[in-house]
């Protein structure tokens, strides 16, 4: 038997997070749909995922949250695995940057590196905050102060090593140009020659001596390896590179695709290449860069509040309806937009109409018609051959467009069977066969080619939806596990004449668009208000074990900053409480003879009779928001102690309403 070909496949390594989002599975997803297919077809896989856990930042969040950096990535990495639970991922191994596998390669790749002269000791310049301990670049610099907290930074230098890049841009630029399908899509390496390469590259700072949490360099204790040479090599780690046990990476290595999103194809086509050159190992066959989900306008970001938590779809739509989404609604290079609108309509038309109607249909007529016993197929008409031709010639078109990850065309694809199936069902009119006992053979054939059809759409759908195949299946009566094998898609006419259908639930319930957004939208903000007390609790918690103190004075600001804060005495004219919200009281202001609604979180300082009268002191163009589901047009100013005392700020003398306060 010969031996079977290779395929790995791997997803870019995580950065720990306790709010992968959407955007994160997407990578994930297409990975693992990819690797799923290569394995049906017959491939011998390899699919790594991981997480990246070195570098100041996590050593910062794991500091503030006063346990060890190693506690604190344990406890999200733990996290992150459950989420790819969740999602189904099939990877075969999961790598961490804080394996002591990974961190003796990457120390060994360091030390060769070193070694034979493209590493070197040199120094390294750059803007450092010393309340943060962060180094800034010139660039990223706010107004020439620290992006963080806006206090001033200083020029300094620190010892590192660096990475001889620009001794390998020729070679690069020469594979590159030779080898057309090694960056993918193709604008995305224009951009890479264009950009980068060809202007000239600069030596990269690979080691750092400012921050602990990383892979010590072996021969430098000081020092530790810097993000990308620690990130990357994660790719041959995890294959026992330079180990006693380097089998996987014989086998295995070049990798045949590394996805990526678009912000990392520089990392992924011009250090990790370079790395590989140096070391003499040859390159990835191909770095394919997709785009990015986008949420009303900006990348999804969990900082504005807009993250769509995968958990919660999975939870309310079942993983293959999301699956699908994701892979069916965007171009898989180009960036797309997600929304809960396109959500429940894809799921609707494709999958509850045309999908689940099919197999509804089907199931129901052989119930019907043949007391669910599958009816043998007899002569074949036009109509016949060309479903037949159609289903027969599927596996093939979704095969090629699978080599170049066109997931979303694979799909429709396969979506063109599921169309043609139900137009066959019209035009077959199996309702009027039944009327005429005659029409016998012929209804029969019409569902048997139905049912095979669907057992063709089951199989290849395989790889992009894990829940809904063997759903289908069963429906089916299929029993035979060579029944949904990718071979037996060389054959239409498989499904076993004479076993019985078991019609089930309805894989995909229509939607009702309007509740369900409605529905959405109430998931949100549940979601926000639960982050937003959270967020409180752990701050009050830190304010409490940080010493009794006044916090410090904020960054200067200038009397133009000031001005643009518009102040204004506001009397209460009434104070209500809010129902189920302890905390609040909903006032009723009178700001120069025009009506204010204020919601302010003093119910526990104040009573609703104290305050009517008061001349309060208003922030009068701040933002309006909603509190608990209460309009708020401004905030009224009040001071407050480390031990929670609070007091309202209040015009010491009579004073006319709407009066600015300056
Ligand atoms: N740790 C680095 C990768 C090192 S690989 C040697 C990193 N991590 S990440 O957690 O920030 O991102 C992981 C992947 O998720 C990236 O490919 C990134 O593009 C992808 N996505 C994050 N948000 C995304 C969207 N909104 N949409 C699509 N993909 C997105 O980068």
């Amino acid at each position: 038997m010969s031996e079977k070909q290779t395929f790995y496949i791997t997803t870019p390594i995580y950065y720990p997070s306790d709010k992968l989002h959407i955007g994160h599975s997407y990578t994930t997803v297409a990975a693992d749909a990819m690797a799923r297919f290569k394995r049906m077809t017959g491939y011998d896989v390899m699919f790594l995922t991981g997480t990246d856990e070195h570098g100041q930042k996590i050593e910062k969040i794991a500091q503030e949250n006063n346990v060890s950096p190693k506690q604190y990535v344990d406890h999200i990495v733990a996290g992150i695995k459950e989420l790819w639970k969740l999602m189904d991922i099939s990877y075969d191994d999961f790598i961490r940057t804080t394996d002591r596998r990974h961190e003796e390669v990457v120390q060994k790749i360091f030390k060769k590196l070193y070694d034979q002269g493209d590493i070197y000791k040199s120094e390294y310049e750059g803007w450092y905050c010393t309340p943060c301990e962060s180094f800034w670049t010139q660039h990223q610099l706010k107004e020439g102060n620290c992006p963080d907290c806006g206090r001033q930074v200083e020029l300094v230098r620190e010892e590192s090593y660096f990475f001889r890049l620009s001794k390998y841009q020729d070679r690069l630029i020469k594979h590159i140009e030779e080898h057309p399908e090694f960056i993918q899509p193709q604008s995305r390496q224009n951009e890479m020659l264009n950009n980068f390469l060809r202007p000239g590259l600069e030596d990269l700072c690979v080691s750092r001596t400012s921050f602990k949490w990383g892979i010590p360099v072996t021969f430098d204790k000081d020092h530790v390896i810097y993000v990308w040479i620690d990130a990357l090599s994660n790719y041959i780690s995890a294959l026992g590179y330079l180990t006693d046990n380097p089998e996987k990476f014989h086998r295995y290595w070049p990798a045949d695709v590394h996805l990526v999103g678009k912000e990392i194809v520089r990392f992924h086509t011009i250090i990790w290449p370079i790395m590989l050159m140096a070391l003499g190992e040859p390159l990835p066959k191909q770095v394919f860069g997709h785009g990015w989900l986008i949420l009303e306008g900006g990348k999804m970001s969990k900082s504005k509040g807009n993250v769509v938590d995968p958990a919660v779809l999975v939870k309310r739509y079942g993983l293959d309806a999301l699956r699908y989404f994701l892979l069916r609604e965007v171009p898989f290079g180009s960036d797309g937009v997600f929304s809960n609108e396109s959500l429940i309509s894809r799921i609707n038309s494709d999958l509850a109409n045309d999908l689940g109607n099919l197999l509804s249909r089907t199931v129901a007529m052989i119930e019907k018609y043949f007391d669910g016993i599958i009816p043998p197929c007899s002569e074949e008409t036009e109509l016949d051959s060309e479903l037949k031709q159609l289903a027969l010639e599927t596996p093939g078109r979704v095969e090629k467009l699978m080599d170049e990850l066109l997931f979303s065309n694979a799909l429709q694809e396969i979506w063109k069977l599921v169309s043609r199936s139900n137009k066959y069902i019209d035009e077959t009119t199996p309702w009027l066969l039944a009327k005429s006992e005659s029409d016998g053979p012929r209804l029969g054939t019409v569902l048997y080619n139905l049912a095979e059809s669907l057992r063709f759409i089951s199989v290849l759908i395989s790889p992009f939806m894990t829940r809904t195949p063997p759903r289908i299946q069963e429906q089916l009566g299929i029993s035979s596990s060579g029944d949904t094998t990718w071979e037996s898609l060389k054959e239409f006419g498989r499904l076993k004449a004479g076993s019985r259908v078991k019609r089930g639930e309805v894989i995909f319930p229509r939607l009702d668009p309007e509740k369900e957004l409605e529905a959405l939208e109430a998931l949100r903000q549940e979601k926000l208000q639960e982050e937003t007390v959270r967020a409180a609790a752990d701050k009050a918690e830190k304010e409490d074990s940080d010493s009794r103190q006044a916090p410090d004075i904020l960054p200067e600001i200038t009397i133009d900053d000031f001005a643009k804060v518009d102040l204004r005495v506001a009397r209460v004219v009434k104070a209500e409480r809010v129902e189920k919200a302890d905390k609040l009281l909903k006032l009723t202001l009178d700001v120069g003879g025009k009506s204010r609604q204020v919601v302010s979180g003093i119910a526990q300082h104040y009573s609703p009779e104290e305050l009517e009268g008061m001349s309060v002191i208003l922030v009068a163009n701040l933002k309006p928001v909603k509190l608990r589901g209460i309009l708020s047009e401004g905030m009224i100013l009040a001071a407050s102690d480390e031990r929670g005392k609070l007091v309202l700020v209040t015009a010491s003398e009579e004073i006319e309403s709407g009066s600015q306060v300056r």
